[in-house]
């Protein structure tokens, strides 16, 4: 096997990760040669849904990111500590970094990225914002060589599911809060998503890549779904209206080049009216969509699973290939996952991030 991959946590989106490496057949070849070689879980009892060597898990996670035979450290155990730590611990040690952390993103973004740069490796993050959408590779490459006005998502699945089903049932928050928890959608503490608090860390790291800077949190008005009464829904449709959490960053296109000031770039989360014919307004249930906007592109949007093991580990594996492809070609063979040859992956408008 090339590349070894250290797996941090298996949980629902390590779990989704550790099927999709373990099953290569009909992906990409480049899939043949990782290997997992170690994962960090918190208890070894715990019954696991994938077939794993009894010596590749263990409750030693920082043996995983100090182990000189780990190419590839993959951070999906959530939460800030341990998890930023063992990140940074990993970038110290030389090994590239995938992780699906928005919290950990959003808040440590600066340094973990300058630690990057200045250990010479990667650290990808497409399964941070979006689950299985890719919009942060879109924005860091694709998308690149636009003047950007707007980044507008519908980036928190559980508030839009409760909102789409306050529209069409007419029920009240508590009622669809208390479904939503008892069908799995919502978490027992849902305070992280009906307040706000993920999109507003998912709309910061958006904001970051798309205008520059770090947008730090505090910048970040932030308010959620609550308030929001099933009259408010009622009325709203009446006048041709849906209310959707919106989590958008916006510069003042009058503004100057400097961007990176308040009054010339907002970031912003909250419930919005939306007409019903604006392409966000039809986006229902779980699902996710990121609108952009900017010259000379126009609008174009990114939609789909937000969230979800499959989803997530396909933006988790997806960011691992990537890794690979890029060490492949550091190690003398050049392919990248789309099978193309791949001349100089360093030339990436990814790179600087
Ligand atoms: N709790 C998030 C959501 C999923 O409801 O969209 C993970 O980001």
């Amino acid at each position: 096997m090339a590349f070894k991959v250290g797996l941090l946590g298996l949980g629902t989106v390590g779990t989704g990760t550790a099927e999709i490496l373990a099953n290569p057949a009909q992906r990409h070849p480049l899939l043949q040669e990782l290997e997992i070689y170690r994962v960090g879980v918190r208890s070894l009892e715990k019954p696991r849904t994938v077939p794993l060597a009894s010596n590749v898990l263990t409750t030693d996670l920082e043996s995983i990111v100090t182990d000189p035979a780990v190419d590839i450290v993959v951070e999906v155990i959530g939460g800030l500590e341990p998890a930023r730590s063992l990140i940074l611990q990993a970038i110290a040690h030389g090994k590239h970094v995938v992780t699906a952390n928005k919290a950990v993103i959003a808040r440590y973004g600066d340094e973990i990225f300058t630690a990057a740069t200045n250990a010479g490796v990667y650290v990808l993050i497409e399964a941070a914002v979006a689950g299985g959408i890719p919009v942060i590779e879109p924005l860091k490459q694709s998308l690149c060589a636009n003047r950007l006005y707007t980044v507008t998502g519908i980036v928190n699945g559980t508030t839009n599911y409760i909102l789409t089903r306050m529209q069409t049932e007419g029920s009240d928050f508590d009622t669809v809060l208390a479904d939503a928890q008892r069908l799995g959608y919502a978490e027992a503490d849902p305070t992280a998503d009906v307040d706000g608090f993920d999109a507003a860390d998912k709309i910061a790291i958006l904001a970051s890549l798309a205008f520059g800077g770090r947008i730090k949190l505090p910048e970040v008005h932030r308010e959620g779904i609550r308030q929001i009464t099933a009259a408010d829904i009622a009325y709203a449709d009446k006048l041709g209206f849906v209310i959707k959490l919106l989590a958008t960053a916006q510069r003042n296109v009058e503004a100057d080049e400097t961007i990176n000031q308040p009054d010339r770039l907002q970031v912003r989360v909250h419930p919005t009216l939306l007409p019903k014919t604006h392409p966000l307004a039809s986006i229902n249930g779980v699902y996710n969509a990121v609108l952009i906007e900017g010259d000379p592109i126009g609008q174009v949007m990114f939609f789909g699973p937000g969230a979800g093991s499959g989803p997530t580990a396909s933006a988790v594996v997806s960011d691992i290939l990537n890794i690979a492809a890029i060490l492949k070609v550091e190690r003398g063979a050049a392919v990248q996952p789309n099978g193309q040859p791949l001349l100089d992956p360093l030339l990436a408008c990814s790179h600087q991030h």
